[in-house]
């Protein structure tokens, strides 16, 4: 049975966090913490989403209507307490006519490691054992700051007492309350009417609700977390950095048994959001972001980090930062370059070392080997462009587009003026500066007609170490110029 509301809390400060960013918004593993709440409650497909806002709720919002459009906002303020803001957003779904008279989640924005599947056991729980209210609670090592489950002999939960609240002998206790519920939504908002604020923050608690429920005769219930880090929330970038390292333990864990070789789990980032097929092999030192797609059999790394990059199958991407790219099948990138937005490389095309390419498309077998920059241009396929070349397509002002076509040569250290078109087939000279168009076959040359100045050095620098090379290299050439009518290479070469 699927629920009829999530609730999700989010209007908690976050002061420990020391940011100007919202709590719920920090991220980890490619997503905000309260984005990981709504995807866990999305999990169990319910038919109202809502959000209770309150600290940075402008920037909460904002983020919300980006990520999750359905989710509603609720702002509570002032807080005054998790039963408080449970209250006020079943007041909120009760005004769109929605109600919530079936099963309630409630969700704390700030547990990201928490799974749809635990989600959907806690719902499971909740209707087979007909009750009010289910908590979701863990065993945990440091209770400390948690609220206490408490249960009678029978092993019935009772209530639950918040550390604060609490006594010596009920501190000792290990079992903690999640902040995660099942409810009966119309016992629920019963229950929350009845709330009392004489506890030792004189707020309304949400716990406090389990006790009235259970008074009046209904039955609670409690599932403990199979692990307890799903439950652990965030309040400091220490805990931030703890929950990133275990969910990105269980993103790689997850890869792996699909059959992607990750050969250093512990210097490997994935997002939540990227797709890996099997027989992958991921180096050390990778990171991948966003939508990043690798096909089989790519391997990515050392050192390479991808944000919403395609990666083709058999490909490979080494010591490369690449965002919003398309790496065709049998592609070689890199070491130690640099693709930036709206570059596509065709199957079997080649960036090698020390190249940026930006806003490009590359075509099928064509290649950029060394330290070039090609900014908006269009190469077809076959093509090489030699070491050094630069794609020049900014005059201060505007940017313009290259052309270079099919099976084209474009020789080192080549300027290529935008817009501009070298042709099918067509070569450029090493060292040329072109501005016109070359057509089809043709060889543009544009730098310089060579000019050597003989015996320049052994008059403007006598006596360096230049200038005797010169004269030595000069006296030896001399000697080795005497006719020998027994060398036939050497008449050859001197042949006119
Ligand atoms: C609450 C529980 C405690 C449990 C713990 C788990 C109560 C009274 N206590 O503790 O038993 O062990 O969670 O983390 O419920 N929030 C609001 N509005 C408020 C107050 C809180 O939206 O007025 C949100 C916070 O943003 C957070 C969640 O509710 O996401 C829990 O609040 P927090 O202050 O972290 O927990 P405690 O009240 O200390
Ligand atoms: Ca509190």
């Amino acid at each position: 049975m699927k629920p009829a509301a999530v609730i999700v809390l989010a209007a908690g400060e976050g002061t420990r966090m020391k940011s100007s960013t919202p709590k719920v918004m920090h991220a980890i593993g490619g997503r905000s913490l309260v984005g990981h709440a709504l995807a866990a409650s999305r999990g169990t497909d319910p038919d109202r989403v809502v959000v209770v806002v309150g600290s940075g709720r402008e920037l909460v919002t904002a983020h919300l209507a980006e990520i999750d459009p359905g989710a509603v906002p609720v702002v509570q303020e002032p807080r005054n307490g998790t039963g408080h803001a449970v209250r006020i957003a079943l007041d909120a779904l009760a005004e769109t006519g929605a109600g919530a008279d079936g099963t309630v989640l409630v969700v704390c924005g700030d547990v990201p490691l928490l799974r749809a599947e635990t989600l959907q056991a806690l719902l499971d729980r909740h209707h087979g054992e007909g009750n009010a209210a289910t908590v979701l609670t863990a065993i945990v090592p440091d209770p400390t700051g948690y609220g206490r489950m408490i249960r009678d002999d029978s092993g019935a939960v009772t209530a639950i007492v918040e550390h604060r609240d609490a006594t010596d002998a009920q501190r000792a206790i290990a079992e903690i309350n999640s902040g995660i519920y099942a409810f009966d939504g119309a016992l629920l908002r019963g229950a929350l009417a009845r709330l009392r604020t004489d506890n030792s923050q004189g707020e309304e608690y949400l716990t406090d609700t389990l006790e009235i429920l259970r008074t009046d005769g209904h039955r609670v219930g409690a599932m403990p977390a199979e692990d307890h880090h799903e439950i652990h929330g965030i309040n400091d970038r220490v805990q931030l950095a703890t929950l990133r390292r275990l969910l990105n333990d269980r993103i790689c864990e997850h890869w792996m048994r699909a059959g992607v070789t990750v050969i250093d789990p512990a210097t490997t980032w994935i997002d939540v959001t990227v797709t890996v097929e099997n027989d992958v092999t991921i180096a050390p030192n990778t990171q991948l972001h966003g939508r990043t797609r690798i096909a089989t059999g790519a391997v990515v790394g050392p050192n390479t980090t991808l944000t919403d990059t395609e990666v083709g199958e058999s490909a490979t991407v080494l010591a490369t930062h690449a965002t919003g790219v398309e790496i065709g099948p049998g592609v070689a990138v890199g070491p130690f370059s640099f693709l930036r937005p709206g570059t596509k490389l065709a199957a079997r095309s080649k960036v090698g070392a020390f190249c940026e390419v930006k806003n490009s498309n590359l075509g099928i077998g064509s290649k950029i080997p060394h330290l070039s920059y090609v900014g908006d241009g269009d190469i077809g396929d076959g093509t090489n462009i030699g070491a050094a070349t630069v794609f020049v397509n900014y005059d201060g002002q505007t940017k313009s587009r290259t052309t270079v076509g099919d099976h084209a040569f474009v020789g080192c250290d080549s300027m290529l003026i935008a817009p501009v078109t070298v042709s099918d087939g067509a070569y450029v000279a090493a060292g040329s500066v072109i501005t016109k168009d070359v057509p089809p076959g043709a060889m543009a040359v544009a730098r310089g007609t060579q000019r050597n100045v003989e015996g320049w050095v052994g008059r403007k620098r006598p006596d360096s170490k230049s200038a005797k090379a010169a004269a030595a290299a000069q006296a030896a050439s001399e000697s080795s110029t005497e006719p020998d009518s027994h060398d036939e290479r050497r008449m050859d070469d001197t042949a006119p």
